[in-house]
């Protein structure tokens, strides 16, 4: 795991932009992995203001609420047309996100699957964290090999995400995610950060032990993880030092 940690949360999601410019350009055809909440946004508009070209971008979203239309202001289908897709050239046949209204869900999420098999896998994923820990929306407990499946949200996260639906009722119980054994596929995942909430779940998912307790930590089983945090986020690192120093002090061909 490569710990980046950055004076604000600007700078540790402009080095998230330039990690995920440099794949588009080496990679124009890129399959991009994609993540909502309040933690990719300084992210996706970093990225619309380099004005990169998207044209043959192939994306997979993480996650989806089940049951929320999904014109619904809140599911992931607007909240990702409305941050990035409508901002940028992507072909909205090359866009994916996981279908909470789905009359089969199992169907559909075998054949989640199959995409993103047939499009030749994710290259890079984007994460937020949970407060628990979770990545997508698996919670706590979820199995570490896990497939894209329905998944019953925490109290925890339901509170979490009450501040973007106005009450804590009317956030659904269910959702469809991307599994844990899902996300370790990608080829490289980027992890962010930001904010003191973040903390305890970011010094527990890289310097605790790997455990489903805290499903972020199996990264440390991922050969290739970037993760930017912001100050407050890396608030409860023990080897934050060691982390600077090493950000620091690249060889300027690693540099981004
Ligand atoms: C949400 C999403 C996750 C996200 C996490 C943190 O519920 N399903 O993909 O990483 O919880 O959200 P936020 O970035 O808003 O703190």
């Amino acid at each position: 795991m490569e710990i980046i940690i950055q004076p604000t949360t600007e700078a540790a999601a402009g080095i998230a932009a330039r990690i995920i410019a440099r794949l588009l350009r080496d990679k124009p055809d890129a399959v991009l992995g994609l993540a909502t909440g309040s933690t990719p946004l300084p992210l996706y508009q970093a990225l619309v203001a380099m004005n990169l070209d998207w044209s043959k971008v192939t994306t997979f979203n993480l996650d989806e609420y089940i049951g929320l239309p999904r014109e619904h202001p809140q599911s992931y289908h607007s909240f990702m047309w409305e941050n990035l897709f409508r901002q940028v050239n992507i072909a909205p046949e090359n866009v994916h996100i996981p279908d909470g209204n789905a009359p089969d869900i199992p169907a559909f999420c075998a054949s989640y699957e199959n995409q993103i098999r047939a499009a030749g896998g994710i290259d890079l994923q984007v994460l937020g964290i949970g407060t628990d820990g979770h990545i997508g929306f698996n919670e706590p407990t979820s199995s570490l090999a896990s497939r894209t499946r329905i998944k019953t949200l925490t109290p925890q996260t339901r509170k979490d995400n009450a501040r973007f639906f106005g009450s804590e009722d009317s956030v659904p119980h269910h959702v469809i995610t991307m599994g844990i054994g899902t996300i370790m596929e990608a080829r490289l995942n980027l992890l962010l950060a930001f904010g003191p909430s973040k903390a305890n779940a970011v010094a527990e998912a890289v310097e605790g032990p790997v455990t489903s307790i805290n499903p972020a930590s199996v990264l440390q089983m991922h050969p290739v993880v970037k993760v930017c945090l912001d100050e407050p986020a890396a608030g409860q690192l023990q080897r934050a030092d060691y982390f600077r120093w090493v950000y620091e002090n690249k060889p300027a061909w690693q540099a981004f």
